[in-house]
């Protein structure tokens, strides 16, 4: 009998989250395709494709070319500060693109899974679940929702998948997240001030890789929160950071939200509850310090 070659496409696989899920999905899928933008890279075992999802040309013809079962999409503009400067970009990548790719993925029958985010909350609640009403208050987060409607009015076999403060290893650009921007300040001996007024379940890139390769295979659509499920203040996350890490707590200083500055607003409690994908696919987020010691384990 001839087995079918499953195919995965990962758009947006340079990123943070995406080269984790290239990574883990050569491991359960017999074909890993993975689009860059602007940072080519190389992975064994990974064809990579250059795309511009706002193109809706070359997303369709990437799409004909490939054929694939599942798409992952995790491109995004994801800077809220320059999302909230250059509003038209944030449209075009976070609500154009996602229609683009959500409408191949409808004609071809592709299942699709957006990566989406906590900041389609306003925060005033915290402990969000998945029927809980967004109410962004920025524009990276009004376009988010935007590209999630766009998705799941698009095509019916899709998931929205919202994470939190997403850190791990960036192995392809020298883009940092949280937890490598803290390391890299406290490594060179920096002081941090971190907010202690804004509240977040952060996630492991690395494993809610595996948690959503799981999750695109299920007969499931919808909405699905996927962030840890460890609910910490900025300022606590940097103590653990520092904790696991064996560096000086001392140089983090707690700060409010309030007292610097920046050009978007932030939620102040926009931790999600996990509870549905824990129950559903039967699995436990690992608590924040472990997952940071495999983080550790694995520089
Ligand atoms: N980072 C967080 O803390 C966080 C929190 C909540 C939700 N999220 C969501 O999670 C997803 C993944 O985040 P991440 O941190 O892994 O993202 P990231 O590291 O910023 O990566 C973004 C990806 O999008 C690609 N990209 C940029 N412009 C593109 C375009 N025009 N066409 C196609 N691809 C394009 C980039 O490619 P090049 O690098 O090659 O240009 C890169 O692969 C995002 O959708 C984000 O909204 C992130």
């Amino acid at each position: 009998m001839i087995q079918k070659v499953r195919t995965l496409l990962v758009i947006g696989a340079s990123g943070l989250l995406g080269q984790h899920l290239v990574h883990q999905g050569k491991g359960t899928f017999e074909r890993v395709i993975g689009t860059y933008h602007s940072n080519p890279f190389q992975i064994q075992g990974v064809k990579v494709e250059r795309l511009d999802v706002v193109s809706e040309r070359s997303v369709s013809d990437l799409f004909e070319k490939a054929h694939p079962d599942f798409a992952i999409l995790t491109s995004g503009l994801t800077g809220v500060d320059y999302c909230e400067e250059h509003p038209e970009e944030a449209v075009a990548l976070n609500e154009v693109g996602p229609l683009n790719v959500a409408r191949a993925c409808s004609e071809l029958e592709t299942k699709l899974v957006y990566i989406s985010t906590d900041y389609v909350f306003d925060g005033e609640k915290g402990d969000y679940v998945e029927d809980d009403e967004p109410n962004p208050i920025s524009v990276y987060g009004r376009t988010k929702l935007g590209g999630e409607k766009n998705v799941l009015n698009t095509t019916h076999d899709s998931i929205v998948a919202r994470v939190c403060v997403l850190y791990g290893w960036n192995r392809i650009t020298s883009k940092r997240n949280f937890v490598t921007w803290v390391l890299d300040n406290l490594e060179s001996g920096k002081a941090v001030k971190l907010f202690d007024n804004q509240i977040v379940t952060p996630t492991c890139a690395d494993e809610v890789a595996s948690v959503l390769l799981k999750l695109v295979e299920e007969d499931v659509s919808g909405v699905y929160h996927a962030s840890g499920s460890q609910k910490v203040s900025r300022y606590q996350f940097g103590k653990h950071v520092a904790e696991v890490f064996d560096l000086d707590v001392g140089k983090l200083a707690p700060v409010s939200m309030e007292k610097v500055g920046l050009p978007a607003k932030r939620p102040r409690d926009s931790s999600l509850i996990v509870r549905k994908i824990e129950e559903e696919l039967n699995i436990k987020m690992r608590p924040l310090p472990l997952s940071l010691k495999h983080m550790r384990e694995s520089r």
